[in-house]
């Protein structure tokens, strides 16, 4: 089974990507996706984006940089300045669930467009430089459109089509679609990979059991929560605290050398405890003192309490909110 880390905007950055790597990853992940880039006008690339995709920047690690757009355009030329930093592949969004995003019939905004749909796709397909990967849900509003973009899919030649069960207006509520994942997969000519809510061994166990035939899941927040899942996953030991305490020392040592400042770092890292701390007992008081830290030291003195008193919960996994 291929295992893919899912694109999660303002977390999987590449400093993220790297440090993660280095303590959880190593032969384990076999692609990252970047969180999306939206095409512009002039510069196809912004000087963050290009820090985030620059082969500097992620050495030893299988990348895909994903394009969130439903313009030809801005696509090929975002495709073509990806290829001259050395990408062959690249993934579009057809998944994003956010109302800026959705408004302007973009990420899962475009599914239910589906004559436009099929045109960007037959003008997209026949001038790319690099090949195309697509993540998609299985509709905008109705998980029954999952027929008519399985058919206009099947027109195409993507790299790899990864689904994410949910229709838009689910945003990350409700539970995976099975049904309609069923169909996309059964009726797809495109290699299809499963992506949503595995959390934990026994979630990623029942999709084998379900789809003996699958071959590729991504996992994103399940990993967010649990970085040590995707061993557990490989027949693994769990995560010790310890194992977490030196990842995210090296994870806060790595912002603070690239971002700008500390309060950007406590941002950083208050947003995966968000993540993390469903793994664990009794969190709560530490949970609202790491929330609540205003200085760096603050925050570290509360995560070292954290795991010092908490212990994990067995079979812990994320608990969506
Ligand atoms: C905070 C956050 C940011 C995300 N950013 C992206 C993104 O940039 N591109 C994308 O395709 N999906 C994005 N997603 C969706 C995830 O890649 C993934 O499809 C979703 O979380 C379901 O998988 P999971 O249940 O394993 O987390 C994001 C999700 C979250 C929660």
């Amino acid at each position: 089974m291929k295992i893919y880390f899912a694109p999660l905007e303002g977390i999987t950055g590449y400093i993220y990507r790297n440090i993660y790597e280095n303590h959880f990853g190593k032969g384990r992940i076999d692609k990252y996706f970047t969180p999306f880039i939206v095409p512009k006008e002039k510069t196809f690339l912004t000087t963050k984006e290009i820090k985030d995709i620059s082969m500097d920047h992620n050495q030893g690690m299988e990348v895909v940089p994903q394009i969130l757009t439903n313009d030809v355009r801005g696509f090929l030329q975002t495709a073509q300045a990806l290829k001259e930093q050395g990408y062959d592949t690249v993934n579009l969004n057809l998944g994003c669930p956010a109302g800026t995003v959705v408004s302007k019939g973009r990420g899962s905004g475009f599914l239910n467009d589906t004559k436009k749909l099929d045109e960007f796709f037959s003008q997209v397909m026949e001038q790319t430089p690099v090949k195309v990967s697509i993540k998609t849900r299985i509709g905008k509003e109705f998980p029954g459109e999952i027929e008519d973009l399985t058919e206009i899919f099947n027109k195409y030649k993507f790299e790899e089509w990864i689904i994410h069960p949910r229709v838009r207006e689910d945003f990350y509520k409700n539970t995976p679609n099975m049904n309609a994942f069923t169909y996309a997969f059964e009726h797809s000519k495109n290699t299809v990979c499963y992506n949503g809510d595995i959390f934990t061994v026994g979630d990623y166990q029942k999709i084998v059991q379900e789809y003996p035939s699958l071959d590729k899941v991504m996992l994103g927040r399940g990993v967010v929560a649990n970085p040590g899942l995707i061993g557990e996953i490989h027949g693994n030991p769990p995560m010790t605290k310890d194992d977490l305490y030196h990842f995210l020392n090296d994870l806060r040592d790595a912002y603070l050398e690239e971002l700008s400042g500390e309060k950007d770092v406590l941002f950083r890292v208050k947003e995966l405890w968000a993540y993390m701390q469903t793994m664990f007992d009794e969190p709560k008081k530490d949970w609202k003192r790491i929330r609540k830290a205003q200085t760096l030291d603050a925050y570290q003195d509360a995560m070292e309490h954290l795991l010092e008193t908490c212990g994990f919960v067995e079979n812990a996994g994320f608990i969506a909110p």
